[in-house]
């Protein structure tokens, strides 16, 4: 095994912890660079791009699946936990990334996938080959059919990709046999938590990441691991009620387990659940200091671009959760949020079975602000990679390239998400944009040309683009100890106006107002998100100021 590198610095004493006020970068390695030329971003391409990623000036990286996979869901369908997919690399090369980013004080988060694994897994081949009633059914959930023969699902749920959650599997005799639950792909059977060879075989995974020298593990789907046994229809539930198989109260215990494994490794390493509950007090009890260390803010991300929204998620997260649920805008998931906010429909997240309009200025103009509101707000921040290039979800791939299961699981109605998945533009001049080595690739999904202005190279040589606001913010953010304390201050405002102050005499002024309203008194500008007009803010602009008090 290679040596990890050193894990950077614990805090001070009286300093938080670092994933209190991290800023961390999301890579959804498909994507982000290919580093040997085959068109698919790559854990080669992750390492040529570190000095990158510390001149942006984040603070960790949070790395989709690198398992190996037949990438049923890109990745998010794992055959093997201890291995990486050649498709990205080593594990001798996860290891050289691991202490490369650790050299340059970047800290590393993985994906772990608990809820499924792979069809491929052996596992499953092992389930389907043993047959009916046997020990390695249960480590599944296989259940006989309703129906006279058999022939119908045994609940009602949906697969969130579309289609029954539930497929038949012929068994070995040849015969037509019993069902497997899939809350994603039929390639993603679901493991069943309640066997605890289960439980003990993913300790086990997070001890091999964990002796490797990762920080954490941002944990897939972390609210669907533990079902209803009795696995009841769902159909009729009402909306706001708990789903059977999202939320159950055995969770708690699980994660108290897998914070004592982890607690017990130096250097403050930690789990970023994915939890896509509402409403999101729901968090609240993972996150009380003995399961998670944070979780995402699906309800800051889902907020319309609106002043009341957004002011009530704030209150809501820093009033019932605290700084634990990082701010997010956008991921690997969710339509972009340049395309979002320049909606009618800000709140829009997912894909449409139709392309809704959008003004990509207006969108633009509202990311920017958005970031300087989220980096101001107490706690931490997941960046999503391109959205510091201010790249658009691509909504004309052609058919017969979209790779996102959720396109033929829905019958070809919804697209998915590969619009968000679009490889990144690095130099501006290059073939498929630099995605790939000097000599060239044709990434694997084709980039808009409109992108050679927002590749990196172009937006690193001006000073209004919007690579040069992320610096500038993730520096001035830095310069203030990432802002360390935990309150901030509403400040009256004119309709339409969220502003607020924090520790050391920090404001931040964002107008969602229609008409432009006139900044606060203040010593300094630190920074805006687009030009102001004199002392006013125009609609759709934030800053961030220096009052001089505090
Ligand atoms: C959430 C991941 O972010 C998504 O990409 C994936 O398809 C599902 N979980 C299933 O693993």
């Amino acid at each position: 095994m290679a040596e990890p590198g050193s894990q950077p610095p614990p805090p001070a004493p009286g300093e938080p912890a670092w994933h209190h006020t991290a800023v961390v970068y999301e890579i959804y390695l498909r994507s982000f660079a290919d580093g040997n030329g085959d068109g698919v971003g790559d854990i080669a391409g992750v390492r040529s791009r570190l000095p990158y990623l510390r001149d942006l000036g984040v603070d960790a990286i949070w790395l989709t699946p690198w398992y190996r996979s037949p990438m049923a869901d890109g990745g998010y369908d794992v055959a093997d936990y201890r291995d990486i997919d050649p498709l990205f690399g080593t594990l001798v090369d996860a290891e050289a990334l691991i202490a490369e980013a650790h050299e340059l004080g970047l800290r590393i988060i993985i994906d772990v996938v608990p809820n499924h694994c792979s069809y491929q897994h052996p596992w499953f081949a092992a389930a389907l080959a043993a047959g009916p009633g046997s020990a390695e059914r249960t480590r599944f959930w296989f259940r006989p059919g309703r129906g006279d023969a058999g022939e119908l699902p045994p609940n009602d749920w949906r697969s969130m990709f579309g289609g029954p959650a539930w497929t038949r599997v012929t068994e070995p005799d040849g015969s037509p046999g019993e069902w497997y639950l899939h809350l994603y792909a039929a390639e993603q059977p679901d493991l069943n938590w309640d066997n605890p060879g289960v439980r003990a075989e993913f300790e086990d995974i997070l001890r091999f990441w964990l002796d490797r020298g990762v920080d954490g593990f941002r944990i897939d789907v972390a609210d669907f691991l533990v079902k209803d046994p009795a696995l009841p229809d769902a159909a009729g539930l009402p909306p706001g009620v708990r789903r059977p198989w999202e939320d159950q109260d055995g969770l708690h215990e699980l994660y108290r387990t897998w914070r004592r494994l982890i607690d017990s490794y130096p250097g403050d390493r930690v789990f970023i659940g994915e939890l896509w509950i509402s409403p999101l007090t729901r968090l609240r009890p993972y996150l009380l200091g003995d399961q998670l260390h944070t979780a995402f803010n699906f309800g800051f991300l889902t907020a319309p671009w609106q002043p009341g929204a957004l002011r009530d998620v704030i209150d809501t997260t820093l009033g019932s959760i605290g700084a634990e649920a990082p701010w997010v805008l956008s991921n690997h998931d969710v339509t972009r949020h340049v395309t979002r906010y320049g909606r009618a429909e800000t709140a829009r997240v997912w894909m449409a079975t139709e392309q809704v309009a959008t003004n990509l200025t207006l969108g633009t103009r509202r990311a920017r602000a958005a970031l300087l509101l989220s980096l101001a707000l107490p706690g931490s921040s997941y960046l999503y990679q391109g959205e510091e290039l201010g790249l658009w979800e691509v909504e004309d791939i052609p058919d017969d390239l979209i790779a996102d299961p959720i396109y033929e699981r829905t019958n070809h109605l919804v697209r998915g998400r590969d619009g968000c998945r679009v490889p990144l533009p690095w130099r501006a001049a290059a073939p498929g944009f630099g995605f790939g080595p000097p000599a060239g690739t044709t990434p694997w999904l084709p980039q808009p040309a409109d992108w050679r202005r927002l590749a990196a190279d172009a937006q690193a040589a001006d000073s209004d683009s919007m690579l040069a606001l992320y610096r500038a913010a993730l520096r001035a953010r830095k310069a203030r100890n990432g802002l360390a304390d935990d309150t901030m201050t509403w400040l009256d405002s004119a309709d339409g106006v969220l502003a607020f102050s924090r520790a050391g005499g920090f404001v931040c002024v964002v107008s969602l107002a229609s008409e432009p309203v006139p900044l606060p008194p203040h010593e300094e500008l630190v920074l805006a998100s687009g030009p102001l007009d004199g002392q006013l803010l125009p609609p759709d602009t934030a800053v961030w100021l220096h009052t001089g008090s505090g």
